[in-house]
């Protein structure tokens, strides 16, 4: 995924071309550049590295104009270098464009260019389009109609935003699957891959639907349909985001205040009326087929979803991860499915909503972005209000999504006669303690798990262990572990370590085991006993656990959680820590924690 931005003003562009890709650095961050249009013509830096080391190199504020376009790269297609950073330029330098997504047809058509004579300076599939822009305004004498005939050979996912000579005032951009978004503000307007590039600025938006032209000039703008040319009305909707929540408020890390955002986001989520829950629940009861769909963290959600569905409802509904969705689900018209997306716009997961549509199912989601590709595309969206993530590492979105789906969850069961009224408003107020529970873990255990993060952050291979819904969490905290420390970290049901892997376990290797609710006896006995088997093979063990039952002794080390957790509230608990022994590895460790090494914030390939 890549950050675009783009620029037209009565003024100097360039500072607010800069700060766009700054606050779009979390979509990638390998290369950046620029492209101006000024007195002397159309000129382009660009280079490799972070946006503040290309600006060292390329000294960005140097330049002046008043239509820009600007760009940070995180590379799918040809390796990181000057030449495959963005903005890619015809080759007459007539044209510049900037890219986000896949052009999946572009070796048929670079080949084709070559053939009539054009010479490629990239191994990029974005560069296909600046030539193309080329070959069909020579055709066309017109950009709106160059840009309608390009788009007609291109096929796969895209957001670019290009400038000309030819009309030195004005922006252009076509998007299809990749998001764009324009920014209305008073005497300049913004083109980007996301608001928070000019939320600053205005918070005046309007989203593009697949195969618009917006044609952008600095106090006014139109969108057209790229195929039949028709004229768009769009409304302009109010971000209800400011600059100042996607700031990181005085804490080291993005990541750090995220998690420290949990109680509130929750207590947002939360904010969440009923009627959508049972909605929802409905939907999902009344399918033939249904499956949790998410990718990365967000599959793990879907398989607390899974445990969830199981324990309250007695039914099993699959958790599938998105970019396998395709291959194994069967959907009919009596399929639905319930997506998890921090961003809205993970490809993987807008094919398994595609899929579902194309079969006549039904799509819901939860997701944290206004006006994302996933909430327009799907039959119904919880939004759920966590405020901007901005880390990389997904941590209060995916908490929240949890605590949504089991709202559903307790919905559904309470429906199907599962659990009665006054069980389901039972764990509906333990699901609403959770933001002052995990205050207190905050408060008081943060210290603890620091310093035990600290002790075991060279063991650089875990298992980490867990059975029924404590799977699930074991499995999005070995993400966690991986993608912030580049620390391996294998997930597995306790009760498959016996049947090979257990043949990995001596003095030097290390299982992280997440003990489940004492109240969940069988789960909690068969944890023990697994523990037991490593402990026999002298394995080493660190056991996040509540206290009760577990004998003194039993873990080499252990970070004990509020005794005063609940069942209901225990996963979040657990995950909680999970995310700050992370975060604290990989602090200890001086990783790049906000923006992992290749890693993007939402991945809008396939
Ligand atoms: C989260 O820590 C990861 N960075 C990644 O797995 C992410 O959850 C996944 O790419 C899905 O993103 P989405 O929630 O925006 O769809």
């Amino acid at each position: 995924m890549c950050g675009i931005c783009g620029v037209v003003s009565n003024a100097n562009v360039v500072n607010d071309l800069f700060f766009g890709i700054k606050q779009l650095e979390y979509r990638g961050y390998d290369s950046c550049g620029m492209a101006i249009i000024n007195g002397k013509g159309l000129v382009a830096p660009k280079n490799i590295g972070s946006i503040d080391e290309v600006d060292r190199k390329e000294d960005f504020h140097q330049y002046r104009g008043n239509v820009g376009i600007s760009h940070t790269r995180w590379a799918t297609h040809g390796s990181v270098t000057q030449k495959n950073s963005h903005p890619h330029l015809s080759q007459n330098q007539q044209f510049a464009i900037v890219h986000n997504g896949i052009i999946s047809n572009f070796r048929d058509l670079r080949q084709q260019l070559i053939n009539e004579g054009y010479l490629f300076s990239s191994e990029t599939d974005s560069e296909v389009f600046a030539h193309l822009m080329d070959r069909h305004y020579k055709l066309y004498n017109n950009i709106e109609e160059a840009i309608a005939a390009s788009v007609k050979l291109v096929e796969g996912s895209y957001a670019i935003c290009l400038l000309s000579v030819h009309d030195p005032k004005t922006l252009y951009c076509i998007k299809n699957e990749s998001p764009l978004v324009l920014g209305i503000g008073e005497g300049t307007n913004y083109v980007a891959s996301d608001f928070y590039a000019f939320v600053k600025f205005t918070r005046n938006a309007v989203i593009l639907d697949d195969r618009e032209i917006a044609v952008v000039s600095n106090d006014s703008y139109y969108v057209r349909n790229a195929d039949t040319g028709e004229i768009k009305r769009k409304n302009i909707f109010t971000i209800d985001w400011s600059v100042e929540t996607s700031q990181k408020g005085g804490y080291p890390h993005y990541m750090l205040k995220e998690i420290y955002e949990q109680p509130e986001s929750l207590t947002k989520a939360f904010l969440t009326p009923d009627i959508e829950f049972t909605n929802f629940a409905d939907i999902l009861t009344k399918a033939k087929e249904k499956y949790f769909v998410g990718v990365g963290t967000t599959f793990y959600v879907a398989e607390y979803g899974k445990y969830f569905f199981a324990d309250f409802l007695g039914e099993f509904c699959p958790a599938i991860s998105s970019d396998e969705f395709n291959a194994i689900a069967k959907t009919t018209k009596d399929t639905a499915i319930l997506c998890f997306s921090q961003s809205g716009e993970t490809y993987d997961t807008l094919q398994a909503i595609k899929k579902v549509k194309d079969s006549g199912g039904k799509a819901l989601s939860i997701t944290n972005v206004m006006g994302s590709t996933m909430a327009r595309m799907c039959d119904a969206t919880i939004l759920q209000k966590s405020g901007p993530e901005i880390c990389v590492i997904s941590t209060k979105a995916a908490l929240s999504q949890m605590a949504l789906l089991s709202f559903i969850g307790l919905e559904a069961a309470e429906k199907m006669a599962k659990i009665s009224t006054s069980e389901k408003e039972k764990y509906v107020s333990e699901l609403k303690a959770l933001p002052e529970l995990i205050s207190k873990l905050l408060n008081e255990r943060s210290g603890f798990i620091h310093s035990v993060a600290k002790k075991y952050a060279d063991e650089f291979n875990w298992l980490f262990l867990g059975k029924g819904i404590y799977y699930a969490v074991a499995q999005e905290s070995a993400l966690k572990l991986k993608e912030v420390a580049y620390v391996h970290a294998e997930a597995m049901p306790c009760g498959f370590l016996k049947h090979g892997t257990i043949a990995l376990i001596d003095e030097k290797f290390h299982s992280m085991v997440f003990v489940p609710h004492h109240d969940e006896e069988c789960l909690f006995k068969h944890t023990m006993s697994s523990v037991e088997e490593i402990k026999a093979r002298k394995g080493a063990t660190v056991g996040f656990h509540f206290g009760t039952n577990v004998p003194e002794g039993l873990f080499n080390d252990q970070i004990v959680l509020p005794e005063e957790t609940t069942k209901m509230q225990a996963p979040f608990i657990q995950l909680v820590a999970a995310q700050l022994f992370s975060y604290y590895v990989a602090y200890t460790l001086k990783r790049d924690i906000d923006k992992p090494r290749n890693l993007a914030k939402s991945v809008t390939v396939g």
